[in-house]
């Protein structure tokens, strides 16, 4: 592994994830001892702040987003000396002259952090290689969103690379932080039993739901321009697809599990007409309150979906004729991540005569709100029928809340940061993943311009739109909800 930097420069200091996710996130790091004593966490904006304003900026975050439980006065106290704040307008190049002399001397390694609006890339790229910060030893992690097609990916990623070799970049998906997304790669390659099962001759089809019961959360205008499909399914749920679709990497390392992931995002088919639904959410009520429509939060009338569901299919020998029913939302009625695989059904049901009826095996990996591993297995119930055999669904459960119950539940960007500033790669996606990603995804919505297909309205607080339900009935399969 590559050696830790020194230093951390977080573009975006004082935006809204550097306060919820970022600063408590680097907190719980020097919490645990896992940041060096001496690292320099240097933030950068806008605004005109002092150092001083800076950490109080931060104490108030942290007193806001942590835990009573871990609020520590002293740990607070030291983890407030690690910061250091220089105001800069990365617009123009000016201000990174200051910045580089902020930062003084980086022979330490520098992990810088971007949080910016995309706008801000290109010039942000142009500022750090003129003032001397993008050298050999300085890396640097992209928050999303990278572009909004293959071709500003593109552009995107072409700035990027004229001042950081590739194997400097670090883009971020943050469900590739999520203890439970990392568990996947343990449940498939560290235990025998799945595997000889995990393809077309066992699995039936796969379902993956990132339901949400939040609506616009005040980010209107980016997310009337980005949709379900670019902010959720382009990233998260085709990252989750390619853990579960991929064949088992020679090694635990970036080079391997990446090459094997984009394998799978490469094969993935274009998405015909009828394998897709588009929602937006209508009025409704979610846990119990009355919410409104998207438009109406909006403010204005739209055509961006809130939903989307989608019947893929990764065309390689391991997975011909699996569907892949994918789907995510707002507003929904309950707050899930979830990979459901169906096991195909026994080859005969020997118990048939006397009345007990199967269900096919399945496993469920629930990533959150809960996190557990969920394997659905026939027993017979217990009785002494004479003329029949009762025999149920029943789990085998696997808590991984409960068997960890001393882990404290980490937030994914702790893993992130923490590999950022080690240089560990593998948890980071690769450009030519993000390409393939968004090659995909721009065949999709050539779909939608093409066949002018709008969004269907659904009721808040239930599953989406009712063709959704359609799209995998007409296979004889039902969500699992
Ligand atoms: C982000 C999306 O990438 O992921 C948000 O932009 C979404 O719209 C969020 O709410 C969901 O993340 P999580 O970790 O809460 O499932």
């Amino acid at each position: 592994m590559s050696q830790s930097s020194s230093t951390l420069l977080l573009f975006g200091a004082t935006g809204d994830l550097a306060r919820r996710m970022l600063l408590p996130s680097l907190y719980a790091l020097h919490e645990d001892a896992l940041i060096a004593e001496d690292l320099r966490i240097v933030g950068t904006a806008r605004s005109e702040m002092s150092d001083a304003e800076f950490r109080e900026m931060a104490r108030e975050a942290l007193d806001e987003y942590l835990p009573e439980d871990r609020k520590d006065e002293g740990k607070i106290g030291s983890f407030l000396d690690h910061l250091q704040y220089q105001p800069l307008d990365a617009s123009t190049i000016e201000g990174f002259d200051d910045l580089a002399e902020k930062l003084g001397d980086i022979s330490g390694g520098l992990s810088i952090f971007l949080s910016t609006a995309p706008f801000l890339f290109e010039p942000t790229i142009r500022g750090l290689k003129s003032a001397g910060l993008a050298g050999d030893n300085v890396r640097i992690g992209l928050e999303k969103p990278l572009g909004n097609d293959l071709a500003s990916s593109r552009v995107i990623n072409d700035a990027v690379a004229s001042a950081f070799d590739e194997d400097r970049i670090f883009r971020i998906d943050h469900y590739l932080g999520k203890e439970t997304v990392q568990n996947l790669m343990a449940l498939r390659f560290a235990n025998a039993m799945f595997e000889p099962l995990w393809n077309a001759n066992g699995i039936d089809h796969v379902q993956i739901t990132i339901s949400e019961t939040v609506g616009l959360e005040g980010r209107h205008a980016f997310y009337d321009e980005t949709g379900a499909l670019r902010d959720m399914v382009q990233n998260h749920i085709l990252q989750l697809l390619a853990l579960i679709a991929m064949e088992p990497p020679a090694d635990f390392d970036a080079t391997s599990i990446r090459d094997e992931k984009v394998k799978v995002l490469r094969s993935l088919r274009p998405v015909q007409p009828d394998e897709m639904v588009r929602g937006q959410y209508g009025s409704g009520a979610v846990n119990g309150g009355a919410v409104g429509a998207y438009e109406d939060d909006l403010g204005e009338p739209s055509e961006t979906e809130t939903f989307v569901a989608l019947k893929a299919h990764v065309e390689n020998w391991r997975w011909q004729g699996v569907p892949f029913y994918l789907r995510t939302g707002k507003r929904m009625a309950e707050r899930r991540s979830e990979i459901v695989v169906q096991f195909k059904s026994v080859p005969h049901n020997i118990f048939a005569e006397r009345g007990g009826k199967l269900a096919a095996n399945r496993l469920v990996i629930r990533l959150q709100p809960e996190e557990y591993v969920r394997l659905m297995v026939m027993a017979k119930q217990p009785g002494m029928d004479r003329d029949g055999v009762t025999l149920r669904e029943v789990p085998l459960d696997l808590s991984l809340t409960h068997v960890f119950a001393k882990a404290r539940r980490r937030i994914a960007y702790e893993r992130l940061l923490l590999d950022l500033i080690d240089g560990d790669p593998t948890l980071f996606v690769r450009r030519d993943e993000v390409e393939a990603q968004w090659k995909w995804i721009d065949a999709i919505r050539k779909v939608w311009s093409e066949t002018d297909m709008k969004p269907k309205s659904y009721g808040s607080g239930g599953w989406g739109p009712s063709t959704s339900v359609a799209l995998t009935e007409r296979d004889g399969v039902s969500w699992h909800e």
